[in-house]
């Protein structure tokens, strides 16, 4: 009897570990090989610093700082947006620059204040890594190259698509997923704030670009899509934001000046009490919007709406 049992363990535990060992064989799929790339330091310089430095899982891949630290300590240019929902952008980056993934990826990797190191040298790394090397072959039959990269990696971003927000509950009929003053904020967010103008489509963009009136070429600099068109009608321009999940992103803006959606708010319903000498700001935004304090809170209370249930702590 002593004896069958110890052998029932002994067999039992060949049989757990032969299962160990299939599981780390297990062939690693694209957007896996694209998530373990996302959250790698090897893509930095000084292997310090992942995309997900600054796309925080915790915060819908954007981070709480107005500008990120790269490599060296070295500060972004602009505001790190969230990184999800990313899938049906026709432009990234603020001033849209970049129209696909694939090659976006590439951008921070060899940016000297982002990830700093030029792709070719990234590349050879990863061909040098026996991980990597392994797995980009798995995957793609190749070894690694700047192409297969881009490819990894955009597919674990499509992989970060957000509904499932009390906002979508609401339009799919429960009246009851949000409450009465995110309905009246709602209603002012299609109506009389003119927020819907410019943030429409599930995402509450339009992937248009507008120019909200954060540039006046003296201590706001940036004159956004300008920079990429050079046409004068372009000037302060910036793509407009999709809004899901933005409670958890602040601070908010291309340059991080608003840190929460209340001054958001505030800046809406009255741009030149923070930028008087604005250049070009649409005229959508050219009289005051009079809300009133209540108004204001329904605003928040609709944004909160947008975040994903997924993402807050249940
Ligand atoms: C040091 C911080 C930092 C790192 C590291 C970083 N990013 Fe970003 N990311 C930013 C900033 C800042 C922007 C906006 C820059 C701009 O618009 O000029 C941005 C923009 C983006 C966008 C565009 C989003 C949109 O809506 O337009 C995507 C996608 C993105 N990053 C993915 C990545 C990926 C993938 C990596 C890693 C290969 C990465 N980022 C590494 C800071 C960072
Ligand atoms: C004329 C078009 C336009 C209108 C109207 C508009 N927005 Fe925006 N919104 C933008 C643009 C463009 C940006 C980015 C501007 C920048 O960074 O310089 C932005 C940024 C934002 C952001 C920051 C998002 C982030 O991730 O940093 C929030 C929040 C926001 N808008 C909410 C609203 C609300 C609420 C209203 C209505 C009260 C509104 N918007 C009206 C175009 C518009």
């Amino acid at each position: 009897m002593k004896y069958i049992f110890i052998f029932m363990i002994v067999s039992a535990t060949i049989f757990i570990s032969a299962f160990r060992v299939a599981d780390s064989e297990k062939p690693i799929s694209e957007t896996e090989l694209g998530k373990k790339l996302f959250f790698d330091p090897i893509l930095s310089s000084d292997k310090t610093i992942s995309c997900a430095s600054c796309h925080k899982p915790e915060f819908a891949f954007a981070d709480t700082m107005a500008f990120s630290k790269g490599v060296g300590g070295q500060l972004t240019a602009r505001n790190t947006p969230s990184a999800m929902n990313v899938a049906g952008r026709p432009y990234l980056f603020w001033d849209g620059r970049v129209a696909t993934l694939e090659e976006q990826v590439l951008h921070p990797i060899a940016n000297p204040v982002e990830m700093g190191i030029g792709i070719h040298d990234v590349i050879k790394r990863l061909q040098k890594n026996t991980f990597y090397k392994k797995a980009f072959k798995q995957v793609y039959g190749k070894k690694p190259s700047a192409l297969l990269l881009g490819k990894a990696i955009a597919s674990f971003e499509r992989t970060l698509e957000t509904g499932g927000a009390p906002i979508d509950l609401f339009i799919g009929g429960d009246s009851s997923a949000i409450s009465i003053s995110a309905m009246r904020g709602r209603d002012l967010f299609l109506d009389k704030a003119h927020c819907f103008d410019c943030h429409f489509t599930p995402d509450f963009t339009a992937d248009e670009f507008r120019n909200i009136g954060l540039f006046n070429g003296f201590d706001l600099r940036d004159s956004g899509r300008y920079n990429i068109t050079h046409k004068t009608e372009d000037i302060g321009k910036f793509k407009v934001p999709g809004l899901r999940n933005v409670a958890l992103t602040a601070p908010y803006m291309h340059n991080g000046m608003f840190r929460t959606l209340e001054e958001v708010v505030e800046y809406y319903n009255n741009p030149d009490a923070f930028v008087p000498a604005a250049i070009g700001r649409d005229g959508i935004l050219s009289e005051p919007l009079l809300l009133s304090a209540q108004e204001k809170q329904d605003l928040v209370e609709f944004l909160k709406t947008l975040t994903s249930l997924k993402l807050v702590p249940q």
